[in-house]
């Protein structure tokens, strides 16, 4: 969490604290904010403003939400313009001038107020080969990896994705190329590069490889910038293209 988002409780002055302004998307792509006012509480989050607005001032909002922990990753939405996992994203650590914009996430369709259809980020997941593949059945005995090894290593630095889309939002290279695999699923693809029990290491390099994959980052950091799980997926593309070069390098790709 960071230092911003962290900022639980509020700094007031004897008396009812101001309530908040709240700007939300409502509709579609072609939509525009909706204003609100929402009493303000200690340690509030962003999704507690949503789920406040919902309840109780218009049924009608659409959001979404499943933990409220950080954990399930689905809650994500622009927060003053920033992408932000919005259930650990506390008011007093965005609000502006008792002002809270709520947007739905960037680079994604809008499906109704604050929802996007997350199809295309999945799909990249499944185009970058996001998925293990395993070689030994059941009956085997199951692999070791040590936790000191230097690839297990660089699997713990970016294993820990809630597939949240916050770093895809952030990225520009996804607005100017819908193409684009996107930071999130080249990070999941470098998390099983570096996996030594994966079977499909080929064919998973040659789907990052290409010109919608690794090479087409720009490395302007705004995906590690954002992401509230402290993952680094400009590290991991950079690797990507390490490997990718050796391939090329040794006759491989
Ligand atoms: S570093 Fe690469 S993946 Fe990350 S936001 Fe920038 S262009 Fe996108
Ligand atoms: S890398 Fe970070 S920002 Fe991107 S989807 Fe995973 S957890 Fe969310
Ligand atoms: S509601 Fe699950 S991460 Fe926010």
């Amino acid at each position: 969490m960071t230092g911003e988002e962290g900022a639980g409780v509020m700094d007031r002055a004897a008396g009812s604290p101001p309530a908040l302004r709240v700007r939300v998307w409502r509709g579609g792509e072609a939509g525009g904010f909706q204003e609100f006012q929402v009493p303000r509480l200690e340690s509030q989050t962003v999704l507690d403003v949503v789920t406040y607005i919902q309840r109780n001032l218009d049924p009608s909002l659409a959001y979404r939400f499943a933990c409220r922990v950080g954990v399930c990753g689905s809650c994500a939405m622009t927060v003053n313009g920033k992408a932000r996992w919005t259930c650990r994203t506390h008011v007093a650590g965005v609000a502006q001038d008792d002002t809270v914009e709520i947007a739905p996430l960037n680079n994604l369709p809008v499906v109704k107020d604050l929802v996007t259809d997350m199809r295309e980020f999945f799909d990249k997941w499944a185009r970058a080969r996001g998925r293990f593949t395993g070689t030994r059945s059941r009956s085997e005995d199951f692999a070791r990896v040590s936790p000191a090894s230097p690839a297990r290593r660089e699997v713990d630095a970016a294993i820990e994705c809630i597939g949240c889309g916050v770093c895809y939002s952030a990225c520009d290279v996804v607005t100017w190329n819908r193409e684009y695999l996107g930071p999130a699923a080249l990070n999941r693809a470098w998390t099983l590069v570096n996996d030594v029990r994966d079977n499909a290491q080929a064919e998973r390099m040659a789907a990052v490889a290409g010109d919608a994959g690794c090479h087409a980052c720009h490395t302007h950091m705004s995906c590690s910038e954002r992401c509230p799980k402290q993952i680094a997926p400009t590290a991991g593309i950079a690797g990507l293209k390490r490997v990718i070069a050796a391939a090329v390098l040794k006759g491989g790709l």
